[in-house]
């Protein structure tokens, strides 16, 4: 689904961060990058979701050439199909839990019986990962394992074929940070979302069916 080749990427302080790197992620995988403090593993991952720019090399999803799109590409590719989980929440603190589920549905101008399919999967997204009666609390008012639990059916309002989670339980405790990890399978049994996600957790890697370790700007299985 997605062939990542030859990529490299330098930064100018720190010089080459990625090194020459090849991948190929396969419908429904689950992939955990690991890899020390400031080997790379969000640059990659900034990379893949086109939130950043590779200074040489190609990305292809689904057959089609990714890595030179505009800003304006970009967003739409990233919209249609990329979902993003961060270390922090990143929930907008004056919007309720369900406006802040519902906002990248704006962003993607459905028609009304698209939009009306697409809340009610949310609904049951909301349901299964037990947020539901979370919906008209702000983030201050509901705690960190919460927060991500709707972060997650946030980055999965639109559909997306690709989950990317940066560090998604970087911020939990060790039983939230279970709960969150099932969630992560489970979205990828019942709906086959891809998930590449980037961890310190060798708990969380364990669950993945391929591990890869980021050593000097590669990627080592
Ligand atoms: N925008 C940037 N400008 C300059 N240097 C950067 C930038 N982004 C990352 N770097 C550097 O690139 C290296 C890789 O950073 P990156 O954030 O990808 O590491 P990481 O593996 O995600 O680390 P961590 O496990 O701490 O999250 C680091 O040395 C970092 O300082
Ligand atoms: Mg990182």
């Amino acid at each position: 689904m997605l062939a990542i080749r030859n990529i490299s990427k330098s930064f100018t302080q720190r010089g080459l961060v990625l090194d020459n790197l090849s991948f190929d992620v396969n419908e429904a995988d689950l992939i955990a990058i690991m890899g020390p403090s400031g080997s790379g593993k969000t640059t990659l991952m900034n990379i893949i979701g086109l939130l950043d720019k590779p200074d040489n090399g190609e990305i292809t999803f689904k057959g089609a050439s990714i890595a030179k799109f505009n800003d304006d590409e970009s967003a739409v590719y990233r919209n249609r199909n990329i979902g993003f989980v961060f270390q922090d929440h990143l929930l907008l603190p004056y919007l309720t839990v369900s406006e802040n589920i519902l906002l990248p549905l704006l962003a993607a101008r459905y028609s009304s019986d698209e939009l009306a399919k697409r809340e009610q999967h949310i609904n049951k997204l909301m349901e299964k990962t037990g947020i539901s009666d979370l919906a008209g609390k702000y983030p201050f008012q509901i705690s960190g394992g919460e927060a991500q639990r709707v972060a997650l059916v946030r980055a999965l309002a639109n559909n997306p074929s690709i989950l990317l989670a940066d560090e998604p339980t970087g911020s939990l405790d060790a039983k939230n940070a279970d709960i969150l990890g099932e969630l992560l399978l489970e979205m990828n049994r019942e709906y086959g979302i891809t998930l590449i996600l980037a961890t310190h957790s060798v708990d969380l890697a364990k669950k993945m069916s391929r591990r890869l370790r980021l050593k000097e700007g590669k990627l080592i299985v």
